[in-house]
């Protein structure tokens, strides 16, 4: 057996004995489909960075920019389709209660994978429809959801967004203030609720599995600390290092499209 081989049965053999998983993931699980990792070389748009843009102050000064952006990354988005990594951990999650995907993504891929899964069993096996998919935690938000700057209505939002011009940016239906990307900016707390969630299925996890993340941005990057904390074991899927390698059982170094479907597909009854 060959190293990578070798960690990939260890991957697998504390996969298979674990009662409770919480699968991590960040952009990177999404960047085979074409969604633009935030660190990498393609995370710029025209010349600002993410940072720039997503942040309260960008949205005061300008959200006409701040707005055009997120249509851009909207479109970019609805043009793209899940990857072999986003059906493999859809299949991994769907009927087992006690595995949950914990994203730091925007985008709604692994969703849409779980939708398609749940179509794709109902034609083969009508009690495959009862199993509604869990939607994965999104700790930063949604793409497609809007709040408003004023009452905070919360909705889901997919309709194009004009950007040509302030005035035509979308509105609150109900007190006509503007609306704005239902996302967590730079220098914003998360939600409590859904970071004491997360926090919770991590400290009861007996394997975190970390997904294509850099883990720098807090509070995310701590979270698998909390499963290793309590004793759970740590396996990552990223081609690069990161501050998180040195503290996990398995790193495996490949990108989560040509590894994560191997990994789980033996483990799906
Ligand atoms: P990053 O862009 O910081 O990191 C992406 C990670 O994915 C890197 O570690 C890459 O090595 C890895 N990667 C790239 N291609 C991969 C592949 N095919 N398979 C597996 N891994 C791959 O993205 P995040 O860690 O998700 O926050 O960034 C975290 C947060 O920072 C984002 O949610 C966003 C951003 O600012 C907010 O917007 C609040």
């Amino acid at each position: 057996m060959t190293r990578s081989e070798d960690d990939l049965e260890r991957a697998r053999s504390l996969l298979r004995s674990a009662d409770t998983v919480v699968i991590l993931t960040g952009a990177g699980v999404s960047a085979e489909s074409g969604v633009p990792t935030f660190r990498g070389d393609d995370g710029l748009w025209k010349q600002f960075r993410p940072e720039q843009l997503a942040n309260p102050d960008a949205f005061r000064r300008d959200p006409r920019l701040v707005w055009e952006w997120y249509a851009w990354r909207r479109e970019k988005v609805a043009a793209c389709d899940p990857n072999p990594a986003h059906h493999a951990l859809a299949r991994f999650t769907l009927g087992r209660d006690r595995t949950r995907i914990v994203t730091q993504n925007v985008d709604d891929l692994h969703l849409r994978a779980a939708r398609a899964l749940v179509t794709e069993e109902g034609e083969t096996s009508p009690a495959a429809e009862s199993h509604d998919p869990a939607p994965p935690l999104q700790l930063h938000g949604s793409l497609f959801h809007v709040r408003c700057t004023r009452c905070n209505q919360r909705h889901e939002y997919r309709d194009p967004v004009d950007a040509e011009s302030q005035d035509a940016l979308p509105r609150c239906q109900r007190c006509d203030s503007l609306l704005r990307p239902d996302v967590v900016w730079f220098g914003e707390s998360l939600d409590p609720r859904i970071l004491e969630t997360a926090g919770r299925w991590c400290r009861a996890a007996d394997v975190a599995l970390v997904v294509g993340t850099s883990s720098v941005v807090e509070p995310a990057a701590s979270l698998p600390r909390h499963t290793t904390r309590s004793g759970g074991a740590l396996i990552e899927v990223n081609p690069e290092e990161t501050p998180l390698t040195t503290l996990a059982d398995v790193s495996l170094h490949a990108r989560a499209g040509e590894v994560v479907p191997g990994l789980l597909g033996g483990l799906v009854e």
